[in-house]
């Protein structure tokens, strides 16, 4: 559910008209809607009444610090993935004692960086990564509290580069040897073990792949207690699905009903790292017509977004649907959706039997809040787009659009080239 509705055919965001808008910021630009953002973190954290738990907001799917605070001041914490984040995080508010580092590529500065502002846990991928945190830890003199992410060997059943619970991923130590390296990490002078981790994958739309990791983590709790190794942290990760289509993911309380059959009463503190859920139907992209053309067999429109502000089309081939602001043509035809950039690759639509569109209209490409303005690059030299927030009647811009001079900042031209 969102705020993103036809009034009088024409697309609002809560109450504000999105033409309106993109008449003051100029296109293209992402919108979040408060409302959006503030029921489905809600939604999501209630569901888990009544359990010990954090709501760790997965960041990689949108960090913008408007949005990190929101959450932080509905009582999330973040799971982060490099220094970055965490400087992000950190700076919007969020309590370190309820930041969790994932990533299989942590380096000893980003390390001593998150030691330092003392996080709630480090989710540690490899037997040298455990190394690396007892070593950094050391020469600073603290204790690096930590999880194993185990790879539980479960098939997500989504798509491969968003799958990360299979043996062939590159992600976390497989279930199977995690005990030993507990056995080891709890015998080092600068780990305290205190978790276990799983992220099997993102976009799952069934409950069954989590409760088959959940099974498997289970086991390993059993284990590691009954050999004195006491864990107070389960990360289960994120990775709920979304609607983008027509696929029909659990809602966060069957997701949630799912996991609570099969906890237990284990006594832990239950973690969550929710992103595209939460995130990805609370934002769209607003992008502008610039030319319609058509060749023997296809017709083209061009719009001023492209794949350098949503991505995801192109990496993934993924579906996002895309809305005229304006309901004022009847007249359904097939198109492609693509963007200004000089790769064939550059789509965000295709084969769409939508209404035709004309130059100077107006579309929203829905359901792009995740992944989209955190994963946009300066391609082609094109200055990432604003983002703005309504809420009620009112906007905001949570991030003006880049300059020109914006895309060359620290570049220096070297004296022999003068
Ligand atoms: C470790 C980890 N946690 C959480 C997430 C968030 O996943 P999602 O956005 O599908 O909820 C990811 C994304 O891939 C991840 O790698």
């Amino acid at each position: 559910m969102h705020f993103f509705e036809y009034k009088d055919q024409e697309l609002y965001c809560e109450d504000t008209n999105i033409s309106e808008i993109a008449g003051k910021v100029k296109t293209p630009f992402y919108l979040y809607s408060h409302a959006t953002l503030e029921r489905h973190f809600r939604v999501f954290d209630e569901a888990f009444r009544g359990i010990d738990h954090i709501t760790c907001f997965s960041m990689k799917s949108n960090s913008n610090g408007a949005i990190l605070k929101l959450f932080s001041q509905a009582g999330g914490g973040v799971d982060i993935v490099s220094g970055g984040e965490l400087y992000r995080a950190l700076k919007a508010g969020m309590s370190p004692d309820k930041i969790v580092y994932s990533g299989v590529g942590k380096t000893a500065e980003e390390i001593e960086y998150a030691l330092e502002a003392d996080i709630l846990m480090f989710n540690a991928e490899s037997p040298q990564e455990i190394i690396r945190l007892n070593e950094v830890a050391g020469s600073i003199g603290k204790k690096a509290r930590i999880a194993i992410r185990v790879n539980p060997d479960v098939d997500p059943q989504t798509h491969p580069y968003i799958s990360t619970g299979l043996k062939e991923n590159k992600f976390g130590i497989d279930i199977n040897k995690s005990f030993d390296e507990y056995v080891k990490a709890s015998k080092m002078d600068n780990i305290e073990v205190t978790g276990v981790s799983c992220h099997i994958g993102s976009q799952l739309t069934r409950v069954s792949p989590f409760v088959d990791a959940l099974k498997k983590v289970k086991e390993l709790i059993a284990r590691l207690d009954d050999s004195g190794i006491k864990i107070k942290n389960l990360d289960l990760g994120g990775g709920l699905g979304v609607t983008y289509n027509d696929e029909k993911p659990p809602l966060p309380d069957e997701y949630a009903a799912a996991l609570r059959e099969n906890l237990g009463g284990m006594g832990l503190t239950l973690i969550l790292e929710p992103g595209r859920v939460i995130m990805a139907n609370s934002g769209i992209l607003v992008a502008k017509v610039l030319y319609t053309k058509a060749n023997e067999d296809k017709n083209f429109t061009v719009v001023d977004a492209a794949m350098n502000d949503l991505a995801r089309p192109s990496l993934y081939g993924s579906y996002h649907s895309v809305k005229p602001v304006k309901m004022d043509s009847t007249d359904v035809i097939n198109m492609d959706i693509v963007g200004p950039i000089c790769e064939s690759g550059d789509f965000l639509a295709k084969n769409r039997e939508m209404a035709s569109l004309k130059q100077g209209d107006l579309i929203a490409v829905m359901s792009a809040g995740a992944y989209g303005f955190a994963m946009s690059s300066t391609y082609n030299s094109r200055p990432r787009v604003a983002e703005v927030m309504v809420k009620g009647h009112k906007y905001y811009t949570i991030r003006e659009r880049e300059t020109y001079e914006d895309l060359v900042k620290g570049e220096i031209i070297p004296d022999f080239i003068k």
